[in-house]
């Protein structure tokens, strides 16, 4: 197969990214315009304004990323995008500039699901990981324990039934009165707390179960904190920051260990902004060695959203010719079910 250099392109919530990736894993340009400080003030990301930010913004990311690639439109072999799930306006966003690239250029169109965007920054900085492979993909808006036997062939093993674990954490910290997005800033608090300071729940979901439910847990810290107020006690943020943390990561770390050996794989992945949780990674690969398991992860800037791991998923795709019609339309709900059935 001749080289692919793929124009990416991500949109599907608060940042604006493009990257030029060649063949799966070089990274020629990777631009990312993040509206974090804009969609801070209203205490997490308003759509509509994502929408128009991601308007404003996308030609001259765009231009940035052949800029720093040193290239022109003209040497791009693919052209891929985000087309859910996410945010409807925000993807639309993307989506209609992919097309309206690759009509222009006559080059191939690729449509990537978010969440295999996700699980491909791993291939993005290691090629050689061997298959199968199990992969937690913990971002805000999933919570997801994957089965990889093949590039493009997925099992799903687990999911969460209702909060994602990135929700919850975006949650709580709005609760302790921290600033959108909350999972850093409690991984950061969470420093200087006791994680067995609040007895708080954990959901087993049974046994052999890998679904997780984060719904129970939101509801107990935010009981305590309601009651603490009642009874006119003062709280400890910092101790509310690493029981909540301690209690997420443990069903985590626990459930995914759990599913490997299960699935009988022993090489663990790590996917989505969660991922970036230092504390995570630490607890995951420490349970991994007890048990003779590697745990391998992105880095920070390809754990969350960002195109360098569209254009990696989009290579996998490329390879196989799975292209996409000019008429490809965003799928805000687009499930992780069309991932299996390939
Ligand atoms: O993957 P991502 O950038 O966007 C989605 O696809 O949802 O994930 C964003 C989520 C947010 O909920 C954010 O709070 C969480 O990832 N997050 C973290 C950390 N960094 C980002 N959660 C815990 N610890 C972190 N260090
Ligand atoms: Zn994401």
């Amino acid at each position: 197969m001749e080289d692919t250099i793929i124009l990416a392109i991500e949109s599907s919530c608060d940042e604006t990214a493009v990257a030029v990736i060649k063949n799966g894993h070089e990274i020629l340009s990777n631009v990312v315009s993040t509206q974090i400080a804009i969609h801070r003030r209203y205490g997490g990301v308003v759509p509509e304004i994502a929408s128009r930010k991601h308007l404003e913004l996308i030609n001259v990311v765009i231009a940035e990323a052949l800029e720093q690639a040193e290239l022109s439109l003209k040497d791009i072999t693919h052209i891929a995008v985000t087309y859910g799930p996410g945010l409807v306006g925000a993807l639309l966003v993307g989506v209609a500039t992919a097309k309206a690239l690759a009509f222009s250029s006559g080059k191939p169109l690729i449509g990537v699901h978010h969440i295999e965007g996700h699980i491909c920054a791993n291939f993005l900085v290691k090629q050689d990981l061997q298959f199968p492979l199990v992969c937690l993909v913990v971002s805000g808006g999933h919570t997801n324990i994957i089965k990889i036997t093949d590039h493009g062939q997925y099992l799903l093993l687990g999911q969460t039934r209702d909060d994602a674990a990135g929700e919850a954490y975006d949650k709580i910290a709005r609760a302790i009165g921290l600033p959108y997005p909350g999972g850093p800033q409690i991984e950061k608090l969470a420093k200087e707390g006791n994680p067995a300071a609040i007895e708080l729940p954990r959901a087993w979901m049974g046994e052999d179960s890998f679904d997780f439910s984060f719904s129970g847990l939101k509801s107990a810290v935010l009981n305590y904190l309601n009651q603490a107020k009642m009874k006119g006690e003062s709280i400890v943020a910092a101790d509310v920051a690493a029981s909540f943390q301690q209690a997420v990561l443990d069903v985590l770390v626990q459930k995914t260990i759990h599913a490997a050996e299960q699935s009988g794989v022993d090489t663990i992945l790590l996917a989505g902004g969660v991922a970036a949780n230092g504390t995570l990674r630490e607890q995951l690969q420490q349970a991994a060695a007890a048990k003779g398991m590697q745990v391998y992860y992105p880095p920070v800037q390809f754990c969350t959203d960002n195109a360098a791991m569209i254009g990696a998923a989009a290579h996998y795709k490329a390879v196989r010719q799975e292209y996409a019609p000019l008429s490809l339309d965003v799928n805000p709900n687009l499930s992780f079910e069309t991932l299996l059935s390939r």
